[in-house]
C-alpha cells in the first residue's frame, strides 16, 4: 500500500468520526453476528401542542438492534430486536408518527412519572399537610395526573460510550405541577447497550420534601407489535408475594404469598395459562395488573423477570433495582387503537413491566417509602435484556 492508499481510510474513519459513528465494537459474544458500527442519528419528530419541536434519537447497537426514542413524553417509539433466525421486528407497540401520542396513548412507550401507578382517593399526606392531586382513573390518581411526564416534552443530548449509545434527557417540573409539592429536577438516561440491552438509569432531586416514582412504560410484545396477543409468552416473575388490590386497584396493605394462585410466576409459566381462572384479584384487574414484590429488596440491580417467546424464540429479561414489578397484560386494549403500520392492537396484544415501588406507597407507610428530601438524590436503574433461542 502506498502512502496516498493509507490516508484514504484514515480520512474515512475521521470523517465516520466527526458524523457521530463509532469504530466497530468487539465481537458478540458467541460470535454469530456480524458486528456492525453504532450509530446515533437525530431528526425531527414534529410539533408538540405548546409549540415546541419533538425531536427524534435513532440508536443502533453493533449487532443492529435499533431503538427510537422521542423528546415527547421521554417515549421509546420503536425497538427493533430479532428472533433466532436473526430476523428484526418492532417489539413495541406505538403509533407512526407524534399526532398518534399526543391524541390518546395508553402509555405507549413512556416515562411515567412524578408517580407512577395509583394514589388512593387522589391524595396524600406529607409532613403533616395534605396535598391533592388530580382523580384521573376513577376515585384516584393515575400515571402523575392530567399532564404527567409522558405527555410534556423533555430536553435531550446524545450519550456515546464505548459499548453503547444513548439519550439523556431532562425534566424540570415546576413547584406544585399536577399538585406536587418542590420543583423536581428529573434526567432519564436511555442507553442501548452491545450487550443488546435497553438501559435505563433514572435520577431526580428536588427543593422541598416531595414523592416520587417514575417508571417506563412499554407494551412488549415479542413476536412483534400488532400481530397478536401476549397469552402465549412464557413469564417468569422473582417474587414469592405481590400486593392484592380493591375493586378499584388500590392495595389493601397485604403482602400475599403468590404460592397456589395464578400470581405464581416463580416459575415460567404461559400468560394465557391462568388468566381466565375463577379469582377474585384478576376479575379487579380484567387479568393482570397488579404489583409483584420482587424477592430482591436490596436496591442492588438483580433480576426481576423474564420472557420468552416460544414461536420467535425472542426472550426478553428484566433486572432493576426497585423492589416492585406491576404487571400489565394489556387488559384495556380492545381493538380500537389502531398503530404503527395500521396495526390494531386487539385485546392482551402488548404487556408492561414497569419497575417501581408500590402503587399508593404515599399513603401506606409499611410500604418501601417514595419520599425524597432536599439534598438526597432519587436513582433507579431497569434493563431490559434481549437475546434469542
Ligand atoms: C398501568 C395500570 C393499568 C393501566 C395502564 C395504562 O399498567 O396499572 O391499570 O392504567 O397502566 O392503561
Amino acid at each position: 500500500m502506498n502512502k496516498g492508499e493509507r490516508w484514504i481510510p484514515a480520512l474515512g474513519l475521521c470523517l465516520a468520526i466527526l458524523l457521530g459513528c463509532q469504530p466497530a465494537a468487539p465481537p458478540a459474544p458467541g460470535g454469530q453476528e456480524e458486528d456492525r458500527a453504532m450509530n446515533l442519528e437525530t431528526s425531527d419528530f414534529g410539533t408538540a401542542p405548546g409549540g415546541q419541536a419533538v425531536m427524534l434519537y435513532s440508536l443502533t447497537n453493533a449487532h443492529g438492534l435499533r431503538a427510537r426514542i422521542m423528546t415527547y413524553g421521554a417515549i421509546v417509539v420503536s425497538l427493533e430486536v430479532p428472533d433466532r433466525d436473526g430476523d428484526m421486528a418492532d417489539i413495541v407497540l406505538g403509533y407512526d408518527d407524534l399526532a398518534g401520542y399526543v391524541a390518546d396513548n395508553p402509555y405507549f412507550g413512556a416515562i411515567v412519572g412524578r408517580y407512577g401507578n395509583r394514589i388512593a382517593g387522589a391524595r396524600f399526606t406529607l409532613d403533616g399537610r395534605e396535598y391533592r392531586l388530580a382523580a384521573n382513573n376513577g376515585p384516584n390518581h393515575l400515571h402523575g395526573g392530567l399532564r404527567g411526564f409522558d405527555k410534556v416534552v423533555w430536553s435531550a443530548e446524545p450519550v456515546r460510550r464505548s459499548d453503547a449509545v444513548g439519550v439523556k434527557m431532562a425534566y424540570t417540573s415546576p413547584d406544585g405541577e399536577e399538585g406536587y409539592p418542590g420543583t423536581l429536577t428529573a434526567h432519564v438516561t436511555y442507553l442501548l447497550t452491545n450487550h443488546d440491552e435497553l438501559k435505563i438509569l433514572y435520577e431526580a432531586t428536588t427543593d422541598k420534601p416531595t414523592v416520587v416514582n417514575l417508571t417506563h412504560h412499554s407494551y412488549f410484545n415479542l413476536l412483534g407489535q400488532g400481530r397478536g396477543d401476549i397469552l402465549g409468552h412464557e413469564l417468569q416473575i422473582l417474587a414469592d408475594r405481590f400486593t392484592p388490590v380493591d375493586d378499584t386497584l388500590i392495595p389493601t396493605g397485604e403482602r400475599r404469598a403468590v404460592a397456589g394462585t395464578p400470581f405464581d410466576f416463580r416459575t415460567h409459566v404461559a400468560i394465557g395459562a391462568r388468566i381466565g381462572a375463577e379469582n377474585r384479584q384478576l376479575a379487579f384487574g380484567g387479568g393482570y395488573d397488579h404489583n409483584w414484590i420482587l424477592d430482591n429488596q436490596d436496591g442492588d440491580l438483580a433480576l426481576a423477570a423474564r420472557l420468552f417467546e416460544p414461536t420467535t424464540g425472542r426472550m426478553m429479561e428484566v433486572l432493576t433495582t426497585e423492589p416492585g414489578l406491576q404487571f400489565y397484560s394489556g387488559n384495556f386494549l380492545d381493538g380500537s387503537i389502531t398503530g404503527k403500520d395500521g396495526a390494531v392492537y386487539i385485546h392482551r396484544s402488548g404487556f408492561c413491566l414497569e419497575t417501581q415501588h408500590y402503587p399508593d406507597s404515599p399513603n401506606q407507610p409499611e410500604f418501601p417509602s417514595v419520599v425524597l428530601r432536599p439534598g438526597e438524590t432519587y436513582t433507579q436503574t431497569t434493563v431490559y435484556r434481549f437475546s434469542a433461542r
